[in-house]
């Protein structure tokens, strides 16, 4: 898909990579974008740098279908179609299955990971596939390309991710009945899954453990740039004939138990 003047819906597009992604798609690809995030200061910033021309902010909480329902509505009223959705929320919150002293975790701290990794995506990803099931298809019979955020920690966990990567395997999970469903309405649906990269997120960690993580990364031994990553997305957004993938990102990165 050609990404010019196409809109593109990026959730957790107030920080991080989602924010980096949707510089790419305005300032290199002359695309629309619509950040959904909970961070409205952040939010408003982006805007404010991308143009209102460009960029739109909702506030959004991707675990919530009003939310989501009320934030369509803006952008089908301000841009009148999406095309692409970017899946960037997540919340890496640790959960270890027993604590210091042997006590079963509650439930409700993993519940509240998959909530937001992958029922978020879940919920966005379907709220945009029934706008894009309206586009006229573009001349490869396009009409839409979801891309959902993974991680590595899909594949090798460390101790205390068991939320976070069951939440991040699921997205990986649903890769392929996606595409299966979705693909006769002209629709992709592809994961990348991130090793590391230098974001609020990872930069929130102690330095100890950034710099165990970065002793992780094979080649190159850095944090990954964002615009590595938007650059994946605009890969996986054009290419007609990548679908139903999981993209390792990570410089070959194997995650130690910890
Ligand atoms: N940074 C990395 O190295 C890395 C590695 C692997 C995977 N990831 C994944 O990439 C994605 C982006 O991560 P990041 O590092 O840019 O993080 P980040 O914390 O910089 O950005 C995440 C954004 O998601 C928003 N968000 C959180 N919960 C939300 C909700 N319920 N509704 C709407 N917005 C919500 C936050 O407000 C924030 O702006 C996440 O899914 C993360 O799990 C990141």
């Amino acid at each position: 898909m050609n990404l010019k003047d196409k809109v593109v819906v990026i959730t957790g597009g107030a920080s991080g990579l989602g924010q980096a992604t949707a510089r790419y798609m305005v300032n290199e690809k002359g695309a629309k974008v619509a950040l959904l995030d909970l961070n409205a200061e952040a939010g408003a910033e982006t805007v404010a740098e991308l143009g209102e021309e460009s960029a739109i902010f909702c506030q959004t909480d991707v675990t919530s279908e009003e939310s989501i329902d009320t934030a369509i509505a803006v952008i089908m009223d301000k841009f009148g179609a999406i095309h692409v959705d970017i899946n960037a929320a997540g919340i890496p919150l640790p959960c270890k299955i027993l604590d210091r002293d042997g006590v079963a975790s509650s439930l409700a701290k993993y519940a509240t990971v998959i909530n937001v990794n992958l029922m978020g995506v879940f919920n966005v990803m379907a709220k945009c596939a029934e706008q894009m099931a309206k586009n006229e298809p573009d001349e490869k019979g396009e009409r839409g390309v979801v891309v959902n955020v993974s991680s590595g920690a899909a594949f090798e966990g460390q101790i205390g991710q068991s939320a976070y990567s069951g939440s991040k395997a699921g997205v990986n999970g649903m890769n392929i009945p996606a595409a299966r469903e979705l693909g006769p309405l002209g629709i992709r649906v592809n994961s990348i899954a991130p090793g590391l990269f230098g974001t609020p997120m990872v930069k929130s960690f102690d330095q100890k453990v950034q710099d165990a993580l970065i002793q992780m990364c094979e080649a190159p031994k850095r944090m990954g740039d964002m615009e590595e990553f938007a650059h994946t997305c605009a890969y996986l957004a054009e290419n007609a004939y990548m679908n139903g993938r999981v993209i390792r990102l990570d410089a070959a990165t194997v995650m130690q138990a910890r």
